[in-house]
């Protein structure tokens, strides 16, 4: 399948089976996905696995950012979940915006890769992604910020998710 392909065939997964990739699969996808475009190669991501009472954490995390007691059931939506960390480093040269864009760019290119791969991803996330809570929870350093997580699983047989259509290019590009 050529990588236009890829693309256009992948999807969203909201709903996925119990199946995930291992730790080992997952290091080969986010050695893939850190050939990323990167201003001054300065890897400014890093990427966290919550399986199974992880999970159970973030969910109370989501709670006592929204002021709730108990553990939210949402993060349970999926076997795995990886965060993706935006770890912003220090450079005269490649502002934070352009940093956060190359974080951006490996949690496209992980979805891209496991969708074609074969396994269901979903990027979420929720008003709680940025809180102090969750930063807690995950152990973030202090000057990072998460983007979401990709909740990934096995893909449900028989069940097709809907495709988005693409956009009409010629409202897209315009020429100067
Ligand atoms: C940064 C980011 C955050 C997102 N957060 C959510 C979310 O919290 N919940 C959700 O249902 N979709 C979320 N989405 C959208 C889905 O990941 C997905 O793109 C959308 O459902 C369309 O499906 P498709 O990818 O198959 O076209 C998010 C996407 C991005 C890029």
């Amino acid at each position: 399948m050529s990588v236009r392909d890829a693309v256009l065939a992948r999807r969203s997964w909201s709903k996925v089976t119990d199946d995930a990739p291992t730790h080992a699969e997952v290091l080969e996808f986010v050695a893939a996905a850190s050939r990323v475009a990167d201003h001054s190669s300065l890897s400014p991501w890093r990427v966290i696995e919550l399986r199974g009472d992880a999970r159970e954490k973030l969910g109370r995390a989501i709670n006592k950012s929204n002021g709730d007691k108990g553990s939210s059931s949402k993060p349970l939506r999926a076997p795995l979940l990886l965060a993706i960390v935006f770890s912003p480093q220090k450079s005269g040269k490649v502002p934070s915006w352009e940093q956060e864009s190359v974080a951006s760019g490996v949690a496209h290119t992980l979805s891209l890769m496991l969708d074609d791969e074969g396994w269901g991803v979903i990027w979420r996330t929720g008003g709680y992604t940025r809180s102090k809570a969750v930063a807690k929870m995950h152990k973030l350093g202090k000057r990072e910020q998460l983007m979401g997580w990709l909740y990934v699983g096995g893909k449900p047989e028989g069940k097709r998710e809907g495709r988005r259509k693409t956009a009409d290019p010629r409202k897209k590009v315009t020429t100067l």
